[in-house]
């Protein structure tokens, strides 16, 4: 008989306990239930949740949230659904999302991998943000970094042709990593010749505040759904 661990599949993320401010599991108390999405294994009607019919872009990991917020302020016409399976973060980007009167930011704190299997139809998003996902630097951990090939595979059905997928890390190898990764998926074009130039609209996120004082260099990667 398999171990129960053997079923297990390898996932990017080990969820921490992490300390969680009174604010922010208020927040989760209060908050969850207006701009949350609870996990279940059914098609989501983006349409219903939302209460329009606007562009919309799912992004993986969205930390602690201020880059999810500052982004969400600027485009009011585009709709964001933030996933993310740290419960602070969560708190923390519900708190953003009340105190700056965000109608566009929906979030889900689950695996964002098992929301876009089933929770995401196909060709539904005009966009997907994976911002300095976690790099998982150890050679014995790689196996846990979240861009691999069926990744790359199931973010390119989900997204409408002509869509985009952003994703931004100041880890050199999983740069390259994730370049690779991403140009060897038929679904997906690469809109540079390599890495891409640095959208001005992309603010700097809190892991890559940290990534420049350790002197790391930031990569985007910018590929469109064919
Ligand atoms: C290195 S942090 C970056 C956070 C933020 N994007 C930033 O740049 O400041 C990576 C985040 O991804 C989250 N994460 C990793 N795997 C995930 C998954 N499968 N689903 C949802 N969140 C995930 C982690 O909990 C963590 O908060």
């Amino acid at each position: 008989m398999r171990s129960e661990a053997a079923h297990r599949p390898i996932r990017s993320f080990v969820l921490r306990q992490g300390r969680m401010s009174e604010a922010q599991a208020r927040a989760c108390e209060t908050l969850l239930p207006r701009y949350g999405i609870a996990f279940a294994p059914r098609l989501l009607d983006l349409d219903r949740e939302f209460g329009r019919h606007a562009p919309r872009v799912l992004e993986i990991g969205f930390g602690m949230g201020e880059t999810t917020a500052d982004i969400a302020a600027a485009h009011p016409g585009t709709d964001f659904l933030g996933i993310e399976v740290h419960a602070p973060g969560v708190g923390s980007l519900l708190r953003q999302v009340e105190a700056r009167g965000l109608a566009n930011v929906r979030v889900i704190r689950h695996d964002a991998v098992e929301v876009l299997q089933a929770m995401i139809a196909p060709e539904s998003l005009d966009g997907i943000h994976v911002f300095f996902p976690d790099p998982w630097p150890k050679k014995r951990h790689h196996k846990r970094r979240l861009i691999q090939p069926p990744l790359a595979r199931l973010l390119g059905e989900r997204l409408r042709p002509g869509g985009y997928l952003h994703v931004a890390t100041d880890w050199l190898d999983y740069a390259e990593q994730i370049l690779a990764v991403l140009s060897a998926e038929p679904l997906l074009a690469n809109t540079a010749e390599g890495f891409a130039p640095r959208p001005e609209w992309r603010p700097l996120t809190k892991f890559e505040r940290r990534g420049l004082r350790l002197g790391h260099e930031v990569r985007d990667v910018l590929f469109r759904r064919r």
